[in-house]
């Protein structure tokens, strides 16, 4: 474990480094980096470390070079192989050596030597109320179509914690959305709208050492959480949480 990491409660000393891997547009990042990085808060809760995409043209690659933050294009094409691509992501991890790992439209499963490197310390955003429309074949337009076919009248996001098996980490933050009466696209529009105000928040959280890390094997306690988060939680999903 790394011992200089900005997880370990409340004595944090410097900001809280984040890696992104993401395959597309890269909103979600754009996103922590308007909040966190130089940010409107007046300290600096977190920064970003690198960014890494499977995908060549992704535009988030572009964001990322633009605010002068290391991005590399990692896939079996650039590697030869998906257990080499796997391998070049974890020497990326150990040559930056990020406290959390940020997944922000990353369309591939996590590799198992990642998930093993970065242990309870990757964290996804998934565009609906998990569990419901989650798992495989569960990713951009799909999710939002299935929402309308299935005539809910909430849809929202879902920020939980990764681990080997899609989109069933422990859950950090639930927030829900109207979706009665629109379309697909304004489904798609109304969620990233929430997931842009809300994913900064979790990562401050971490930063703050209101989410901590643990060294558990159960995912259902890979990270501890302080009353305060429980608070803040509430008060973002509208409920009280005990
Ligand atoms: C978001 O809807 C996120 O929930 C999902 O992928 C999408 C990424 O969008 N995992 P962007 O690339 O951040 O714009």
């Amino acid at each position: 474990m790394n011992a200089s990491s900005a997880l370990s409660g409340s004595a944090r000393r410097r900001p809280l480094r984040y890696a992104v891997l993401a395959s597309g547009g890269g909103s979600n990042f754009q996103a922590l980096l308007d909040h966190l990085d130089p940010g409107i808060l007046s300290e600096n809760p977190a920064e970003a470390a690198f960014v890494a995409s499977n995908n060549s043209g992704a535009p988030v690659l572009d964001r990322a070079r633009k605010s002068g933050i290391p991005a590399y294009h990692v896939s079996a094409k650039t590697e030869g192989s998906e257990e080499s691509a796997a391998k070049k992501l974890v020497a990326l991890l150990d040559e930056h050596n990020p406290d959390l790992l940020v997944l922000a439209g990353y369309m591939k499963k996590v590799p198992d030597a990642v998930l093993k490197r970065m242990k309870n310390r990757v964290i996804n955003i998934h565009p609906a109320l998990l569990p419901k429309y989650g798992g495989a074949g569960m990713f951009g337009h799909h999710v939002h179509e299935a929402v309308v076919r299935a005539g809910e009248t909430f849809s929202g996001m879902t920020i939980h914690m990764v681990n080997e098996n899609y989109d069933e980490g422990q859950i950090i933050v639930q927030r829900k959305v109207d979706v009665f009466g629109a379309d697909a696209s304004k489904v798609a529009t109304r969620v990233l709208a929430l997931e842009h105000d809300t994913y900064w928040r979790v990562l401050k959280a971490f930063a703050e050492g209101k989410i901590v890390p643990t060294d558990s094997d159960d995912p259902a306690e890979a990270v501890r959480v302080s009353g305060d988060w429980k608070k803040e939680r509430g008060a973002l999903e509208g409920i009280d949480i005990p």
